[in-house]
């Protein structure tokens, strides 16, 4: 017997990104600083230190870079400057055949500073102008409201999520925005990753690590308060705008125990439900029993208001989507496995059975097929690949071509084994390809980590023309796309 390996029609074929990561214009039209303004680049700074600022932020360089007499280079202040290159941009993803385009909206333009009770104008019509276009080539934009991009201030002045008034500030961000956009989107996720406050809560939650003793505590406090203002988002977004669909979107790494030992078992299970506890609550509506071992042992006790469960309860997401770009497994004693590397980010053990990625990051298209089928068993909801992708140096040939045939493996391998989840029976409506056109890297705040299918011709200091040019993999997503995700030939 054979099932279905095809794609749905209509499915919602794209890419990925996120504002803090390629508008630039960081102080054009009103904006106000965000978390990731602050984020520096310097290349002299050794490899094994490019995630530093990116796992534990610090009050010195909150400090500096408010400081407008700061020498220091932000690559996130510059983007790949789409603020100002987005009809050309939007026209060759257009080229490409996009259905969709994941985008953000950068809260800091709408509401500069967060608190204000008035949005700002300028902001609003950016947006606008960036919706029509899209919706001009038929290209569904699917927007995130949060994407690592919060208010600054919201961080120098309120303490960031743990204060419970960020949430009013969120939600009247979000309701300006489906009041605004009702027209034009109908797609959107709330917040981008929101499981990832355990590695980095200052850009998560706006909580900076350095010298905070009640640490654990912030970080919980503050999902507690982003599920509430989840749950409100989901509220008046489907008042405002009817049909509207609300996902959540968390980062998912299949995870494996490192031997077959109960031990190493129970490890990797324990280490998969403080990732999912965040898709648990938002999917569900309400905290799973296990979490209340889990906050104890971390030595939370959470602050709830009165009703806050109920909005978890009415409220739940109406898709779950999620962010896949590697696997790690899980040791009881990883402290005891004489010369087992570290994988970067989430402290696991390297895989020997795969290959990692130039930024050692562990490539694993079956393990998307696993992860499929573990949220849609787990969740029965429509899921969606929020992204997925390879950052990669990129050499430009002599000819300008660039024959980037890796990312075009890695894609190509992905996709099949989309299909063998869908053979599976998951329900997967659409996928976002990550940083379709080259932008700073989250992690690293470089743009040479490259995923893009379109090249930007930009260093990790900020020099270059900003030249757009197209790579190999553009004509082949290209391909994909136009036969649904049936031709993967070259
Ligand atoms: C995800 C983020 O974690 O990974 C993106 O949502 C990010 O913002 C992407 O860019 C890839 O990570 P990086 O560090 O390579 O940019």
């Amino acid at each position: 017997m054979t099932f279905s390996k095809s794609f749905p029609e209509g499915f919602l074929w794209g890419g990925a990104t996120a504002a803090n990561q390629l508008e630039g214009a960081w102080n054009v039209d009103g904006k106000g600083l965000s978390v990731s303004d602050v984020y520096t680049f310097d290349i002299n700074t050794p490899k094994e230190r490019w995630l530093d600022q990116w796992l534990g932020m610090t009050h010195a360089q909150v400090r500096e870079a408010q400081d407008p007499n700061s020498t220091k280079y932000y690559p996130k202040r510059k983007g790949n400057d789409f603020y100002h290159h987005f009809r050309e941009d939007i026209a060759l993803f257009a080229g490409m055949g996009f259905k969709c385009f994941r985008m953000s909206i950068a809260w800091t333009r709408i509401f500069p500073r967060g608190d204000e009770s008035e949005p700002n104008e300028a902001g609003l019509k950016f947006y606008d102008e960036v919706f029509d276009a899209l919706l001009s080539h038929g290209i569904e934009p699917i927007v995130s409201l949060s994407h690592y991009e919060m208010p600054l201030d919201l961080v120098t002045d309120y303490d960031g999520w743990p204060n419970r008034q960020v949430v009013d500030f969120y939600v009247r961000f979000a309701t300006t925005c489906f009041t605004r956009y009702r027209k034009k989107v109908k797609y959107w996720m709330t917040f981008n990753e929101i499981n990832c406050v355990k590695h980095h809560p200052y850009v998560s939650v706006g909580v900076i690590e350095e010298d905070n003793p009640h640490l654990e505590q912030d970080k919980y406090q503050g999902a507690h308060h982003q599920f509430v203002a989840s749950a409100l988002a989901t509220k008046a977004c489907h008042a405002i705008i009817p049909g509207s669909q609300v996902g959540c979107m968390i980062s998912y790494q299949m995870l494996y125990p490192h031997t077959c030992h109960p031990d190493d078992l129970q490890a990797c299970e324990e280490m998969q439900r403080v990732s999912l506890f965040f898709s648990d609550v938002q999917a569900h509506g309400y905290y799973p029993a296990y979490t209340e071992r889990m906050l104890a042992e971390k030595g939370v006790t959470l602050q709830k208001v009165v009703g806050d469960d109920e909005i978890l309860r009415l409220h739940p997401v109406d898709f779950v989507s999620f962010s896949y770009y590697m696997s790690s497994t899980v040791s009881a004693n990883p402290e005891k496995l004489e010369g087992a590397e570290g994988n970067l980010i989430t402290g696991g053990i390297r895989n020997p059975h795969l290959p990692t990625s130039q930024w050692g990051w562990q490539i694993d298209p079956k393990g998307l097929r696993l992860a499929l089928n573990q949220l849609y068993d787990r969740y029965q909801k429509p899921l969606f690949i929020a992204e997925n992708g390879l950052g990669a140096v990129d050499t430009v040939n002599p000819d300008g071509s660039i024959n980037d045939d890796y990312r075009i493996d890695y894609l190509r391998q992905h996709i099949e084994q989309m299909q063998e989840a869908l053979a599976d029976g998951v329900d997967l409506f659409g996928y976002t390809w990550w940083g379709p056109i080259d932008v700073v890297s989250a992690g690293t705040a470089q743009i040479s980590k490259r995923y893009g299918f379109i090249y930007v011709d930009q260093d990790d200091m900020g020099n270059g023309s900003q030249k757009r040019s197209l790579k190999k993999s553009y004509h082949w997503y290209k391909k994909v796309i136009s036969s649904n995700g049936q031709d993967l030939t070259d």
